[in-house]
């Protein structure tokens, strides 16, 4: 919606205005704050050959330390194909592509095809057409990109969340050089087209980082190349307690946090790569292709300890190392928790160094590693709660269809109660919530297959060294060899690139009609703010800009108007950042999650935020602000009186007489 309202004071800026000369309130939010045997080949009769591998990712920052661990392995043995972004969970498809293409520059890696979104709906009678972008969770997905947020409602949407990793909290655009590949509108290669033409072209080995949902269509529709996957390596889930066994009230004798949801007062179960697609996942798991899981059972034994983190700290030998490590150094100065050694874990790195580990020893029935002890365990999917057949109306699969769609059976597993969101009355119950949406539970019944589970990281061979497990000491090996090396970073692929504010000298001009900017970063505001820049000083004085990111982009966005501002000369303009969420959308007991009553009108793909947030492609184009999402973060503080400092800086040059306000919406 790009109309534009001159002296409109919606009730945000008028209480940030009006009241403030009263007390001086600032609205932004600190938002808190985000195989049947591992194929049995006696002689393995591709072992000449290259591995061919295709990732899905949804461009977390673990998910690029995974990428880096197997960009670095010799392409001659483990060649990565492909790359498909997963566009519901923890990053925004615009920013997860733009940090892709990045990556893969500075690695030398411009020839790998990186596939994103896709128009593609599925039909109510649950045919799917051609790419669908994966926007949405699979039992949500009809006709377009804008849809509900039933299980992406658990990842927060700003700080501790999609904020930071669409930014990598503010480092990819201070750090990562860049290339010419960027998003192209139209022409941009969907998920789906990618995924079919890495797999087409044969045998392949698919490594799931994210959700399952672009992995689960792609079967769906493909089946027949079905053949060839070879293998399926997951990171997700959550299979056993691994809890210590000590007496607990809890009479059940199990673990209250199975899943790493949080809060946990409607799903103690999931664990969100699992959780942000349940049916695909049981999709995947079910379709006859051998899978092996890399659960958190496996990771939680894995934490980025202390001494791992000094040792990463003293060899930093690449440029792949230096931009892993500090963006874990951001991460653990602005842990909530004292617990940061203990809670953030190798996730999907494990996962590679698993994959690889066990190809490599793909003679192993038991899938021997050297990283992991496994187990064959028989499990399932939960997609639905008990008791199934209930039509209380949360199943999108069997609510208003006389035959269900997918074919799904009316009384089957798929057929209870479908979790609506982290504030499901179904759900909630205090102390242990009773959904289990996600959860990947070990069953002895006929709709439980045998997977390869990871359970176990395994020691450090050498029980004199400070790295305590053995894929510390592979991670660290790997991501600073010499060989497939980074070949810059923004400051030596540009000697002359210097961090500069610009600020004009209006000298003794007269200022015009002081302004306020309010705009939500759509294509459309961004013209505003041109013309706006464009107008005299004398005539118009653009005081200050807010940023409201619950419209037609997300918050990262912010660097993009950043941007323009340098381009403009005009890095003395104040850009605020404003909430999160529309009024009354957060949740009551954790505010960096919420709901999208409103937003989720938004299409994400085309027209959506998917062309907003890169700004059609072009705002690769722009030159780098020295500001941008966290410049000055130092820590917890810090990152938030980053965006408050700026937002205050607005008030003491504005009178209230005469401020004029605009509001793009
Ligand atoms: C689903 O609907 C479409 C369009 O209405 C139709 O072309 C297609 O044959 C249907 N598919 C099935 C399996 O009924
Ligand atoms: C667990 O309970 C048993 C029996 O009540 C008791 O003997 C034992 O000491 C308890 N162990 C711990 C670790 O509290
Ligand atoms: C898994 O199921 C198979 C039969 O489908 C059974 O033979 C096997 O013992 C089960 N394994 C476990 C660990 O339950
Ligand atoms: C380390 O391992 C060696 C050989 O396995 C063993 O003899 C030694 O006792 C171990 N040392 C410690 C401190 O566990
Ligand atoms: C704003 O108001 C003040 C006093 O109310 C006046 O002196 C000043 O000229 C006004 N500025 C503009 C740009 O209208």
């Amino acid at each position: 919606m790009q109309t534009m309202f001159a002296l409109v004071w919606n009730n945000e800026v008028r209480k940030l205005f009006c009241q403030s000369q009263r007390v001086m309130r600032v609205i932004w939010v600190a938002a808190m704050v985000g195989s049947l045997g591992a194929l049995v080949f006696l002689v393995d009769p591709d072992d000449a050959q290259p591995h061919r591998i295709l990732v899905d990712t949804d461009a977390d920052t673990d998910d690029v330390f995974a990428l880096f661990y197997l960009l670095k392995q010799d392409s001659t043995r483990f060649d990565l194909q492909a790359i498909t972004i997963n566009a519901n969970g923890w990053s925004e498809a615009g920013h997860a592509i733009n940090h892709v293409y990045d990556i893969l520059f500075m690695m030398g890696r411009d020839d790998i095809p990186v596939g994103v979104g896709g128009e593609g709906g599925i039909l109510p009678n649950g045919t799917i057409l051609p790419n669908v972008g994966g926007f949405q969770p699979i039992i949500d997905q009809g006709m377009s990109t804008a849809g509900e947020c039933r299980y992406r409602q658990a990842i927060p949407v700003a700080q501790r969340g999609r904020l930071d990793v669409n930014s990598n909290y503010g480092l990819r655009k201070a750090f990562l050089p860049q290339g010419s590949r960027r998003y192209t509108p139209l022409q941009q290669p969907t998920a789906q087209q990618v995924m079919i033409d890495a797999i087409s072209s044969g045998p392949i080995t698919v490594f799931l980082m994210g959700a399952h949902t672009n992995f689960a269509i792609f079967l769906m529709s493909n089946p027949h190349l079905k053949k060839n996957v070879k293998h399926v390596y997951a990171m997700g889930g959550s299979v056993r307690p691994n809890c210590p066994k000590i007496n607990s009230s809890d009479s059940s004798g199990e673990c209250s946090d199975i899943g790493n949801l949080y809060p946990q007062d409607s799903n103690p179960y999931a664990e969100f790569n699992i959780f942000s697609d349940p049916f695909a996942a049981y999709k995947v798991l079910h379709f006859g292709i051998p899978v092996t899981l890399i659960p958190l059972d496996a990771t939680n034994t894995i934490p980025l300890s202390k001494s791992f983190f000094m040792e990463f700290e003293r060899r930093q030998n690449t440029y792949e190392a230096k931009y892993s490590f500090q963006a874990l150094k951001i991460i653990r100065d602005t842990w909530l928790s004292d617990a940061f050694h203990e809670q953030y874990c190798m996730w999907d790195s494990f996962l590679v160094g698993v994959a690889l580990s066990i190809i490599r020893n793909s003679h192993n029935l038991y899938g021997e590693n050297e990283f992991a002890e496994m187990q064959y365990m028989n499990i399932t999917v939960v997609t639905s709660n008990e008791p199934y057949g209930a039509l209380d109306g949360s199943n999108p699969l069997i609510t208003g269809y006389s035959t269900p769609r997918f074919n799904v059976q009316k009384n089957g597993v798929h057929s209870g109660h479908v979790q609506m969101g982290m504030q499901d009355p179904f759900c909630l119950q205090k102390g242990k919530g009773k959904c289990q949406d996600g959860y990947t539970k070990e069953g002895t019944g006929e709709d439980a297959v045998r997977v390869l589970v990871a359970t176990k990281a395994k020691p450090n061979h050498d029980n004199r060294s400070i790295l305590g497990r053995e894929f510390y000491k592979s991670f660290l090996h790997v991501i600073n060899s010499p060989e497939r090396t980074g070949r810059f970073d923004i400051r030596t692929q540009y000697p002359f690139h210097r961090e500069f504010l610009y600020k004009p000298d209006f000298g003794k001009k007269i200022r015009g009609k002081p302004v306020v900017f309010d705009m939500d970063m759509s294509a459309g505001d961004f013209l505003a703010l041109l013309y706006l820049l464009k107008l005299p000083v004398e005539l118009i004085n653009l005081k200050g800009i807010l940023i409201s990111s619950t419209g037609w982009a997300t918050p990262a966005t912010i660097d993009v108007v950043y941007d323009i501002l340098h381009m403009m000369a005009r890095d003395d303009i104040p850009v605020g950042l404003g909430e999160a969420f529309a009024v009354g959308q957060a949740n009551p007991s954790f505010a960096a999650i919420g709901d999208c009553k409103y937003s989720k009108a938004i299409p994400h793909g085309s027209g959506g935020y998917l062309d907003s947030d890169t700004l059609y492609g072009l705002a690769r184009d722009l030159p780098r602000s020295p500001r941008r999402v966290y410049t000055l973060l130092e820590d917890t503080q810090a990152m938030s009186m980053t965006i408050a400092k700026e937002m205050f800086s607005l008030f003491p040059q504005i009178n209230m007489q005469n401020l004029t306000c605009f509001l793009i919406l």
